[in-house]
């Protein structure tokens, strides 16, 4: 049989040697392959069928450019997929299909599904992995679940409760050099850049005790995150660097490793200092020692936390959830915060009701500073906060794999293996879900008339298992 098929090749049996043979397994292997994810293919495509898509712009490149991440492309997204208005398809290049979701009915079977059915899909946030290393952010599977279980009692209320005078101090400083610059004569100001400041110095201050004065005078540490979070979003636009051989040829890519060097070391250090005292002093008369400052950082909650089986976090996982807070707590509240004030300025008849709002609560209080309690007291300033991350959301998209298949309420079925990007923006300003998704009006969350939407229209934070464990805090900051 063999000296056949060998013949018909024109070789005889001496050629028949097994390099000859091991070649053609090879070949017969690497064509099963193919064939058998042509096939895969062209099965999904099949089933991806029942999903609308909106006009391509190019044969191969499909979608792929008319997703631009600007306040203009989510603007011009939402316009194409107003005739789509819960699921349609989009193709970034030829072989690469993603569902893009903008209905809170069709994203529940998403994102409250358990974490392991439908995992994040990792090719963006693989570019943090060296920076924020195994954080609850970038973890998955056993890990992620022992990580959120260990680090949820951080933000307790009573953690939470003695950051209020962190959050009015780091405002205080943003207001003063406001101030300056107004008596100097300026009459413009980067305001993103101001409140970036204002969130990292609270945040250093929250996390690590650390006061870097950062909103006064240049720091490494957060020239260094900041650089990070710049360099994370310029890579994602520039498709021919995802791959790490390429990227870290580039400058970008040793300034990126330079600026990870010095952000682990600052972090490790702290961690060294801190472990070091807890073991000399034991943990009972360390509590003692914080019960009298009555304030825990992140930092000590997460080396004081135990599993039931008496773990620990390692050094290294400590530092990776550090690293994560930092990042995902600046950058987010900082875009939450710019907004709001964006909103409210257009809108100086919903300023002035904040503003007595506040007032009224510090009427006979001296000094005039807001207090823990007051949080909950500012039900209108809460309305005008909600309305703008509803219209502006920080983070406009999330996305999910799937690892079975999905199915939505109309009986369409999302074939397992494929990628979903669930539109928070797109939810958020669908003409389905909000009547005149485009206007400024803080009377949609008024707590007096509740509306009959669904609980997944307002996802701001996320939902479901992986929701935003930092939510409360950065409520509490921004307000
Ligand atoms: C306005 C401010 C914020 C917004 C809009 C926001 C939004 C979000 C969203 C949408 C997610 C889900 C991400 C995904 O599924 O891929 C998330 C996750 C997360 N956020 Fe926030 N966030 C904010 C502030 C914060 C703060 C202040 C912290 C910490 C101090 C924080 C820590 C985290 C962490 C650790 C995760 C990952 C949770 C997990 O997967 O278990 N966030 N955030």
């Amino acid at each position: 049989m063999l000296q056949l098929s060998l013949s018909w090749l024109g070789l005889g049996l001496p050629a028949a040697s097994p390099w000859l043979l091991l070649l053609l397994v090879g070949a017969s292997w690497l064509l099963a392959r193919f064939l058998a994810r042509a096939y895969a293919f062209y099965d999904n495509c099949y089933r991806l069928r029942c999903f609308p898509q909106p006009p391509k712009r190019h044969w191969f490149w499909g979608h792929l450019g008319q997703m631009k991440t600007n306040e203009e492309g989510l603007r011009l997204l939402e316009d194409l997929g107003h005739c789509f208005r819960d699921v349609h398809l989009w193709w970034i290049g030829p072989f690469y299909p993603v569902l893009r979701f903008v209905h809170p009915q069709f994203v529940a079977p998403l994102l409250q599904a358990p974490a392991t059915v439908t995992p994040k899909n990792m090719s963006f946030y693989d570019f943090m992995k060296p920076w924020l290393g195994d954080g609850l952010l970038l973890s998955a599977g056993d890990k992620w679940s022992h990580h959120r279980h260990l680090l949820t009692p951080a933000f307790h209320f009573e953690i939470l409760k003695p950051y209020t005078k962190i959050f009015n101090k780091s405002a205080d400083i943003m207001h003063a050099k406001w101030q300056h610059l107004a008596s100097e004569g300026s009459a413009r100001l980067d305001i993103f850049e101001h409140i970036s400041l204002m969130t990292l110095d609270s945040l250093q201050k929250c996390i690590f005790s650390f006061d870097s004065n950062c909103q006064a005078k240049p720091s490494d540490y957060i020239t260094a995150i900041l650089e990070l979070s710049a360099l994370v979003m310029k890579r994602a636009k520039q498709t021919f660097l995802h791959t790490d051989f390429l990227y870290y040829l580039t400058l970008d890519g040793w300034r990126f490793r330079r600026a990870c060097h010095l952000v682990h070391n600052f972090t490790d250090a702290i961690i060294q200092e801190r472990r070091h005292i807890l073991i000399s002093q034991g943990s009972h008369d360390f509590l003692k020692a914080k019960a009298k400052t009555k304030t825990l950082d992140f930092i000590d909650v997460l080396l004081l936390a135990k599993d039931e089986d008496g773990k620990e976090l390692s050094d290294e996982d400590i530092r990776a959830e550090a690293d994560t807070f930092m990042f995902e707590g600046h950058d987010t509240t900082a875009s939450g915060l710019s907004w709001i004030l964006y909103n409210l300025a257009r809108h100086p008849e919903y300023q002035e009701c904040c503003r007595q709002e506040v007032k009224e609560l510090l009427k006979d209080r001296e000094p005039k500073e807001i207090e823990w309690d007051d949080l909950t007291k500012l039900p209108f300033l809460t309305m005008c906060i909600k309305e703008s991350l509803r219209l502006h959301p920080p983070v406009t998209v999330i996305s999910r794999c799937c690892t079975q298949d999905i199915l939505l309420p109309d009986g369409r079925v999302v074939p397992k293996g494929n990628v979903c990007a669930i539109s928070i923006f797109g939810i958020h300003h669908n003409p389905s879900v909000w009547l005149d998704p485009e206007v400024y009006n803080p009377f949609r969350f008024d707590p007096k008339t509740p509306q009959k939407r669904s609980p997944l229209a307002f996802i701001p934070f996320s939902a479901g298992p992986r929701n935003c464990i930092g939510q409360t805090f950065a409520m509490n900051e921004m307000k």
